[in-house]
C-alpha cells in the first residue's frame, strides 16, 4: 500500500511506456517488503531539465534513464561514476540530500551476465554495432580486461568514430572495421548488439552464419526478444557457447536498485517478473 512514507524511484524516457523495468522493479520491492513504488515519467526532451529539477524537488531516491536521454541529462547532474563518464552516457541517477549522481549499468550487467559464461580478461572480443549499448559494453570491457577488441559497424565510419573516443580516454586501440569485413578465427567472444533479429523483425537474416564461426567461439547476443535469435541459433548449429540479452537486462537494473537502496534483489524475482512481461509481449 502506497503511504505517506512511501520512497519514490522510476524511469524517464521518451518514449517509456514499454519499458520492462517497472514490474521488475516492483516486484522486488514487494518481494523485500520495501516501502517504495517505481513508476515510468515521460520525459521529452525539452522538458528534461526541469524534471530533474522536479525530481530533486520531489525528494525521488532515483532514476532510471533511457533513450533518447542518456547522454543529454549529464549536464544537469552534480556528479557522474568514471564509467558512465567514460561511455559518456547515464541510465541510473542516485539523489542523496541535494546531489544527484549519474551511473551507467548498462556495462556492468552485459559484463557480468558474459563472465557467468566466460572470464573476459586478456581475451579477444568482436563487438558489431556502435551504438549505445555497444559503448557501454566496449569500455566496461576494456576496464575489466580484455586483450583485444575489434568493432564492427554497418557504418563503419561510426565503428572509426567509437575506437578513436576509446583511444583518447584509455590506452587502448580498437580495430575498426565494416560489417563485411568480420573475420572470427582468432576471436574468443562476439557480441551482437545491432538490433538486427529484433521483434518485430526476428526472421531477419543472422549477420554472422555458423560457417564463420568456430565452436570454442562465446555468441552474446544482447536482444532478449525473442530469447533465441538467427544468430544464436546459428552459434548453436556450431557448438558455440551462447548467451542471449536478458541478463543484462536483469543486471543492470539489480544493480541500479542496488545504488539506490543498497540491497542486491534476488534475481529469481526479478527474473520471473521479465519472463512474465515477455511473454506478455511476446
Ligand atoms: N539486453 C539489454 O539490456 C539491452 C540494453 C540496451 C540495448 N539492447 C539492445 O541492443 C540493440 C541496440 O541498442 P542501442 O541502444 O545500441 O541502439 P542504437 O544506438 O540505435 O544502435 C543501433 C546499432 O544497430 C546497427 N543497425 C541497425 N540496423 C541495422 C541493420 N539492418 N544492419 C546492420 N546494423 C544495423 C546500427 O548501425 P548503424 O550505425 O550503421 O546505423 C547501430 O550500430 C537493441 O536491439 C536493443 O534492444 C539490449
Amino acid at each position: 500500500m502506497i503511504t505517506g512514507k512511501t520512497l519514490l524511484v522510476g524511469i524517464i524516457g521518451d518514449p517509456v511506456e514499454h519499458s520492462l523495468s517497472p514490474p521488475m522493479h516492483n516486484a522486488a520491492f514487494k518481494h523485500l517488503e520495501m516501502d517504495y513504488v517505481y513508476v515510468p515519467f515521460h520525459v521529452s526532451g525539452e522538458n528534461l531539465e526541469k524534471a530533474i529539477q522536479g525530481a530533486r524537488s520531489l525528494e525521488i531516491r532515483g532514476l532510471n534513464v533511457t533513450i533518447p536521454h542518456k547522454t543529454a541529462v549529464i549536464p544537469y547532474l552534480d556528479e557522474v561514476d568514471p564509467a558512465a563518464q567514460l561511455i559518456g552516457a547515464v541510465n541510473t541517477i542516485k539523489f542523496n540530500e541535494d546531489k544527484a549522481k549519474g551511473f551507467n549499468t548498462d556495462g556492468l550487467g552485459a559484463v557480468k551476465a558474459l563472465e557467468e559464461i566466460t572470464p573476459v580478461k586478456d581475451k579477444k572480443v568482436l563487438i558489431m554495432g556502435a551504438g549505445g549499448a555497444a559503448r557501454a559494453l566496449a569500455f566496461q570491457l576494456i576496464l575489466n580486461g580484455i586483450g583485444d577488441l575489434v568493432i564492427a559497424n554497418r557504418t563503419p565510419e561510426k565503428a572509426v568514430q567509437l575506437a578513436l573516443d576509446i583511444q583518447s580516454k584509455l590506452e587502448f586501440s580498437p580495430e575498426a572495421t565494416g560489417l563485411g569485413e568480420v573475420e572470427l578465427s582468432s576471436t574468443d567472444i562476439l557480441i551482437n548488439t545491432t538490433s538486427v533479429g529484433m521483434y518485430p523483425h526476428q526472421d531477419q537474416p543472422p549477420l554472422i552464419r555458423g560457417q564463420q564461426m568456430h565452436p570454442e567461439l562465446v555468441v552474446n547476443d544482447i536482444i532478449y526478444n525473442p530469447l533465441k535469435t538467427n544468430l544464436l541459433k546459428e552459434a548453436e548449429s556450431i557448438g558455440a557457447r551462447t548467451l542471449n540479452g536478458t541478463k543484462m537486462l536483469l543486471y543492470q537494473g539489480m544493480e541500479s536498485f542496488r545504488i539506490w537502496t543498497g540491497v542486491t534483489p534476488p534475481v529469481e524475482v526479478f527474473e520471473r517478473s521479465l519472463m512474465r512481461t515477455l511473454g506478455n509481449k511476446i
